[in-house]
C-alpha cells in the first residue's frame, strides 16, 4: 500500500473496448484493492457506446467481476463507484459528449489527468486536437498511446507530430505492456545488479540469442485489426525489439527515465538494416492453416469466425514472423539475434534464450554449451543450464541440469499484471518503462524495409498448420548456421 496516492482522473478513450475490459479495468481494480488509488480517483470511459454511468457499471460488473478476485463486496462497490461513462462523437457534429466530459473535469484542474488512448492509432491526433479544443489539457495532464504506433515510419512520425503539437514529449507515455512484465524488469536487475554476467555478456562468450513469443490463440473476431497489422507490426516492432534492447543495451549510468531509454535507442540504431534481397534470407513470414490447438480442431486464419469476410489483405497477412537480426557494435558483432512470434503455435511461451559458446577445449565427451533462459510466461522464471556429472562410478557421464529460479516459488507476493505496474507509473508520472519518440521511430526504421519488401512480393506467407511450430522456413533460418530453436513446453 502506498502512502498518500494522488487524486487523479483517468479518462480512457475506447473505454468499453476489448483492451479496457480485459486488461485495463482488471488492472485498475487490483490497484484499488491494494490501496494504491486515492479515494477521489475517477475512471472515466469514453466511447461511442451510448451508455450512461449506470449502464457502464453494470457492464463492468457483468464482464470484469468474474476475472478478478472479489474478496469483499465493499471494495468491489467502491471500484464500481469510481467508474463513469461519457458517449462521444469524435470528429462529428454532436458535441454533447465533449460538453459532458468538460463538466465532469471542471474544478479538478489540479489533479493528475491521464488520457489513455486505447483506440486505433489514426484516432490519436484527432482526439488530442479535440481535447485541446475543449480546453481539457492541463499542465498536469499526460496522454498514453497504445501500440502499434502507426503502420510504418511515416505514419508513426505523423502521429508523433500530431500528438506532439498538443502535448510535450514529457507528457506522452507510449505503452508497450511487455516492459511492465516482471521478468522483463528482472532482466535489468539480473544484468546490472549482479557482477558475474557482465564479463561474459558479449560476442566472445555468447553464440546467439533467441527471443520467442509464441501464442496458442488464433485471431477469431480480430480480422479488422489483424489484417492490417500482422505479426511484424503487432509483436516484433514493439515487444520483441524492446526485449532485444534490454538484452543488448550497455549498462546505463543511472536507473532513471532517460538513461535507460538512451541506451535502448543506441541498440535500435545499431541494428543492421535488412533490405532488398536480404529480406528473403533473413526473415520468414507464415500464416496458419487449419490444424489443432490443445487437441481440438481449429480453423485456419482465413476461416476464423469474424464479422467480415477475408479479403486480399487477409491472404497476405502474416500470423508468424521470424527475423535474424544483428547488432553492429563492439559487444555484439557477429552474434545473431533470432526473433520469432506466432499465433496458433503448439504451446504458449515468451522467453529469451541466451546461448553461450562451448568450452574452448573439452576434456569430457558429451558436454554441451551453457544456456540462460529468461521466461516471461507462462511461469515466470530464470534457468541457467549448466553441465553436471551424473552420479555413478565408472566413465564420467555429463548431463545438462538447470539452476532455476521460479518467481512463484521464491516470492510469495502476487506477481502483478504488466498493466498494473504501467498504469501506476503513468498515474505517478514515471515514464522510464514507456517508449520515447526516438525509440519508436528507430524501431520502425528497422522494420520498414522488411515490410516494403514483403509487400512487393505479392505472394501469400508460407502456410503452417495450427499447432505446429511455424513454417519450415523458420527452421531453416536457424539451421543454415547449424543452430536450432529452443523448443521446450514450459507448462
Ligand atoms: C498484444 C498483441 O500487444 O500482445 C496481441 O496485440 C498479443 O496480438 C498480445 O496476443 C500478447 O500479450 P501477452 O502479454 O499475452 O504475451
Amino acid at each position: 500500500m502506498s502512502e498518500n496516492p494522488q487524486s487523479a482522473d483517468l479518462i480512457v478513450f475506447g473505454g468499453t473496448g476489448d483492451l479496457s475490459m480485459r486488461k485495463l479495468l482488471p488492472a485498475l481494480y487490483h490497484c484499488d484493492r491494494d490501496g494504491r488509488l486515492s479515494p477521489e480517483t475517477r475512471i472515466i470511459a469514453m466511447s461511442r457506446g451510448g451508455l450512461d454511468d449506470a449502464d457502464f457499471r453494470g457492464k463492468v460488473d457483468a464482464e470484469v467481476r468474474g476475472s478478478v478476485p472479489v474478496d469483499d463486496l465493499d471494495t468491489w462497490q467502491r471500484f464500481l463507484g469510481r467508474l463513469h461513462h461519457v458517449s462521444v462523437d469524435i470528429g462529428g457534429e454532436d458535441t454533447t459528449g465533449w460538453a459532458k466530459i468538460t463538466g465532469l473535469l471542471a474544478g479538478h484542474e489540479q489533479r493528475d489527468r491521464v488520457f489513455y488512448l486505447a483506440s486505433p492509432p489514426m484516432t490519436f491526433g484527432p482526439f488530442c486536437r479535440e481535447l485541446h479544443r475543449a480546453g481539457l489539457v492541463t499542465p498536469a495532464s499526460r496522454v498514453v498511446l497504445e501500440k502499434p504506433l502507426g503502420r510504418d515510419l511515416a505514419s508513426a512520425q505523423r502521429i508523433n507530430d500530431e500528438v506532439g503539437a498538443i502535448f510535450d514529449e514529457r507528457q506522452i507515455y507510449r505503452i508497450d505492456h511487455y516492459l511492465g512484465k516482471e521478468t522483463v524488469q528482472n532482466l535489468l536487475v539480473l544484468r546490472f545488479a549482479n557482477a558475474f554476467l557482465e564479463p561474459i555478456w558479449n560476442s566472445l562468450w555468447i553464440d546467439h540469442v533467441q527471443i520467442t513469443a509464441s501464442e496458442t490463440v488464433g485471431t477469431p473476431g480480430r480480422r479488422g485489426y489483424y489484417d492490417h497489422a500482422g505479426a511484424l507490426r503487432d509483436m516484433v516492432q514493439n515487444h520483441l525489439l524492446q526485449l532485444l534492447c534490454l538484452v543488448a543495451m550497455e549498462p546505463p549510468s543511472r536507473n532513471d527515465r532517460e538513461s535507460i531509454r538512451d541506451e535502448k535507442v543506441k541498440v535500435l540504431e545499431s541494428l543492421r538494416p535488412i533490405t532488398g534481397g536480404e529480406v528473403d534470407r533473413f526473415t520468414v513470414r507464415g500464416q496458419y492453416t487449419a490444424g489443432e490447438s490443445g487437441g481440438v480442431p481449429v480453423p485456419g486464419y482465413l476461416d476464423e469466425p469474424d464479422n467480415t469476410a477475408p479479403t486480399e489483405a487477409s491472404r497476405q497477412v502474416e500470423t508468424f514472423a521470424a527475423i535474424r537480426a544483428e547488432v553492429k557494435n563492439w559487444r555484439w558483432a557477429g552474434v545473431p539475434f533470432y526473433l520469432r512470434t506466432g499465433k496458433r503455435m503448439p504451446y504458449r511461451c515468451s522467453e529469451i534464450v541466451v546461448q553461450f559458446k562451448d568450452v574452448p577445449h573439452s576434456i569430457f565427451a558429451g558436454s554441451a554449451p551453457n544456456r540462460l533462459v529468461l521466461r516471461l510466461q507462462p511461469s515466470e522464471g530464470i534457468e541457467l543450464h549448466i553441465m553436471a556429472k551424473e552420479p555413478g562410478a565408472g566413465e564420467v557421464a555429463l548431463k545438462p541440469v538447470p539452476l532455476s529460479l521460479s518467481f512463484a516459488e521464491t516470492f510469495t507476493t502476487r506477481v502483478p499484471e504488466a498493466y498494473e505496474r504501467l498504469l501506476m507509473d503513468v498515474l505517478t508520472g514515471n515514464p522510464t518503462l514507456f517508449m520515447r519518440r526516438d525509440e519508436v521511430e528507430a524501431a520502425w526504421r528497422f522494420i520498414d524495409p522488411i515490410l516494403r519488401e514483403w509487400d512487393s512480393w505479392g505472394t501469400p506467407p508460407e502456410p503452417y498448420p495450427a499447432g505446429s511450430p511455424g513454417p519450415a522456413g523458420a527452421h531453416e533460418l536457424v539451421l543454415r548456421s547449424g543452430r536450432f530453436w529452443h523448443e521446450e513446453d514450459p507448462s
